[in-house]
């Protein structure tokens, strides 16, 4: 038993099977439960926000007698090191702290937001960008971030759309496992190793309306073949920890959601981590109606498996009247220590872990080529993009040209504002400050005001062709920042209007959190480059995206509604029986009274999105062949190859994301989708060149989930297409037998 020495644990202890790092975990974690009072057990299950910067005697006083076994998003680096001294050698038994933070896109190097990385498609920069912000944070004393955010979102409305990597479970599986091991880097128990959490567990992204915090209704083959396909995907990129979601799902909130947490996470999947709930989520089972009040809400949360409790106190305050109540088990209690304390020594915590050596700027490069490669050209009429440099004056305009917070997006607390390069800037270093003139014109994306209109149109007469900034302000998307409409906020769209009027080339970029329905204001602009919100370095990447040292290739991972009426609007739809035809596009179709025509669309507005999934142009052109396959068939141990050449029919050497699609079996036992993301290649060619691009698929990339909750391919005919986006390509069949 420790006595109150002050020598560092591992000298005062040696003798302590957790202390031997050349022990097996799992003895080490035997030995420490053993010496644990309850008071320390249920210390281990809390995690307090509390840690002022300086940390008060009281919170000092609490660590030391084990109140506290994790913090988050609090303290200095100086603090969290005070704060680990005092756990692990004045403490009875030295269990170190556990630090999270919310490490969402990057840490003082500010990467586009999620979705923006998502567009990029570019698994081994958005896991390098991952890596980038774990060596950042790590070097503060940073253990835990609580990201990725794996929700599936086919609802612009919800605010965290931004977080998440956009409506595609194939695409958000390969792109979350990418950031896991980015943060997680080689091994959880270097240095600069970042433990990942995949959140939130299960269904935020489906909340009914759009509106946060909102209830889920998710048939459990929905359930199993969307949503928690990227939560199992994480799994298997080893990622350390979960963390339960605000929500209901199917009437029960997945914080006391046994069924979510035991039957799938822990006897299914075997996931042997830590499951942490989110903000206060266990105190609002009480809120849901879930739970008569804290002790019950604590009750149900630990029995449906989550470990560690964010934020409330229920578990500290009333586990243990629980237990000589009889109504949980010390077995439960236990088995929630287990978890996190495993998480502890994965980390290396408990072996002298101690922050990593602080990073140079090594990830400014890597956050530019992000966000160049995240940004869409939705339009480019005639060829207006990209501009030439010897442009005798170029007038920037909208307040989002010049404004870093903006840029940063949502969850960016420990990006600094004087990092950011904005676009203005870069245009005025590219070209000179006398070749650029500037108006914000508004104060921000909201604002209503039409007095500075005049202005922008002198400038606009001054100069050569006009870039304008729209779209949000950060703060309009991310958590609880739901909208009800999508438009352009403020008096945006007016302003379109009038430059419009001057005829000079007008070119929008458009920073936002989410998909933005702006269909009118499309027709009158030259050019749209979809920027989301593109973090430190968004401007130069901006700038020579605009002029051409760079090219456009990110597609959209996530669809655009036409009108907020169209949503949820997504590409991966089972057909209707009555599914609208290509001659079906377009409006006017007799009268609402006698529509004529019967299928599944809208009379007062086409059915299909203003722009798909997986859309983005270039400045150069691609060309399609018709899609191949090796053989007609494919025996349930085999694998069939298919292809198509892919040809830069344009002058410009770029990038192109080939996407291979896939749906079937026709007449199996469920319908299934239209089409369904398989595979996908960034292919870089010349002006000329032709590439063959070929993609290998198996029995299991084509299993699904019947309606027996079985997860299994099923034979018949399925069709395949390499396409630009998920609305073209020729598309090819084969038999799976
Ligand atoms: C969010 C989580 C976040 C947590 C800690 C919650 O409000 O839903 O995503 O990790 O706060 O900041």
């Amino acid at each position: 038993m420790r006595t109150g020495s002050h020598l560092p644990l591992l000298f005062s202890l040696p003798a302590y099977a957790w202390a031997a790092p050349q022990e097996d975990i799992e003895h080490r974690i035997d030995a420490l439960l053993k010496r644990m009072t309850l008071e320390e057990k249920l210390g281990q299950m809390s995690q307090s926000t509390d840690l002022a910067a300086p940390i008060t005697d009281k919170i000092k006083q609490q660590i030391r007698a084990g109140r506290w076994g994790s913090f988050l998003n609090a303290g200095g680096p100086a603090d969290r090191a005070e704060a680990q001294r005092i756990a692990m050698r004045e403490t009875r038994l030295g269990i170190p702290l556990i630090f999270g933070r919310d490490v969402i896109h990057g840490y003082r190097t500010i990467f586009p937001i999620p979705l923006g990385q998502s567009a990029t498609w570019d698994e081994d920069l958005i896991s390098q960008a991952a890596r980038e912000a774990a060596l950042e944070a790590t070097a503060e004393g940073i253990h835990w971030t609580f990201a990725p955010m794996i929700d599936i979102c086919r609802d612009p409305r919800w605010g965290r759309v931004a977080e998440s990597l956009g409506e595609d479970p194939y695409l958000t599986s390969v792109l979350g496992a990418a950031m896991v091991r980015g943060f997680q880097g080689d091994s959880l128990n270097r240095a600069d190793s970042l433990a990942a959490c995949a959140k939130h567990y299960a269904g935020y992204g489906a909340a009914e309306g759009g509106r946060d915090y909102n209830s889920a209704w998710i048939p459990e083959i929905l359930l199993r073949d969307v949503y928690l396909r990227p939560f199992r995907a994480a799994r298997d990129a080893g990622v350390a920890t979960f963390m339960t979601a605000f929500n209901t799902l199917n009437a029960i909130p997945a914080t006391g959601n046994r069924f979510l947490l035991r039957d799938i996470l822990r006897s299914e999947w075997k996931f042997d981590g830590a499951v942490v709930s989110d903000y206060q989520a266990i105190r609002e089972l009480t809120a849901h109606g879930y739970a008569t009040g804290p002790p019950d809400a604590a009750r149900k949360a630990l029995l449906a498996g989550v470990d560690l409790e964010m934020v409330s106190t229920t578990y500290f305050d009333h586990l243990k009247a629980l237990l000589q109540a009889n109504l949980i088990d010390m077995r439960e209690v236990d088995e929630a220590v287990r978890n996190i304390l495993r998480l502890k020594f994965r980390l290396g915590l408990f072996d002298g872990r101690r922050p990593a050596a602080k990073p140079g700027i090594a990830a400014l490069p890597a956050a530019e080529r992000l966000a160049t490669e995240s940004m869409v050209l939705l339009k480019n009429a005639g060829g207006l993009l990209p501009l030439k440099k010897t442009i005798a004056k170029l007038a920037v305009i909208g307040p989002l040209a010049d404004s870093p917070p903006d840029q940063m997006g949502t969850w960016a607390m420990d990006g600094n504002p004087r990092d950011v390069r904005t676009p203005l800037a870069a245009f005025r270093e590219m070209l000179g400050n006398d070749r650029v003139v500037y108006a914000s014109v508004l104060k921000n994306s909201r604002d209503m005001s039409t007095a500075a209109f005049a202005q922008a149109l002198r400038l606009s007469a001054q100069s050569d062709a006009v870039v304008l900034f729209l779209g949000e302000d950060a703060t309009m998307s991310g958590e609880a920042r739901s909208r009800a409409f999508l438009g352009l906020p403020g008096s945006q769209e007016q302003l379109v209007d009038q430059l419009a009027s001057t005829g000079k080339p007008l070119i929008a970029v458009i920073m936002a959190g989410r998909p933005l329905t702006f269909h009118r204001t499309a027709e009158k602009l030259g050019a749209i480059l979809y920027a989301w919100h593109p973090g430190t370095m968004g401007g130069p990447a901006i700038a020579h995206l605009i002029f051409g040292d760079s090219v456009p290739s990110g597609k959209l991972p996530i669809s655009f509604p036409r009108s907020v009426g169209q949503v949820p609007i997504y590409y991966a739809h089972l057909s209707t029986g009555r599914p609208p035809g290509p001659n079906d596009l377009g409006t006017p179709m007799g009268t609402p009274e006698n529509p004529k025509d019967y299928t599944s669309r809208y009379i007062d507005l086409d059915f299909t999105p203003e722009y798909p999934f997986g859309y983005g142009l270039s400045y150069t052109t691609f060309r399609y062949s018709a899609t191949r396959v090796s053989a007609p068939a494919l025996d349930s141990s085999g694998s069939i190859e298919i292809s198509a050449d892919v040809s830069n029919t344009g002058g410009r050497p770029a990038d192109e994301i080939v996407e291979l699609y896939v749906s079937g079996p026709a007449g199996g036992s469920v319908a299934r989708p239209v089409r369904e993301l398989k595979g996908f290649k960034r292919v870089h060619l010349a002006p000329g060149e032709t590439k063959a691009v070929t993609f290998s698929i198996r029995r299991s990339n084509l299993a699904f989930y019947n309606n027996r909750m079985e997860f299994s391919a099923e034979s018949g005919r399925y069709r395949a297409w390499l396409a630009p986006d998920s609305t073209r390509g020729t598309p090819v069949d084969f038999v799976l037998k």
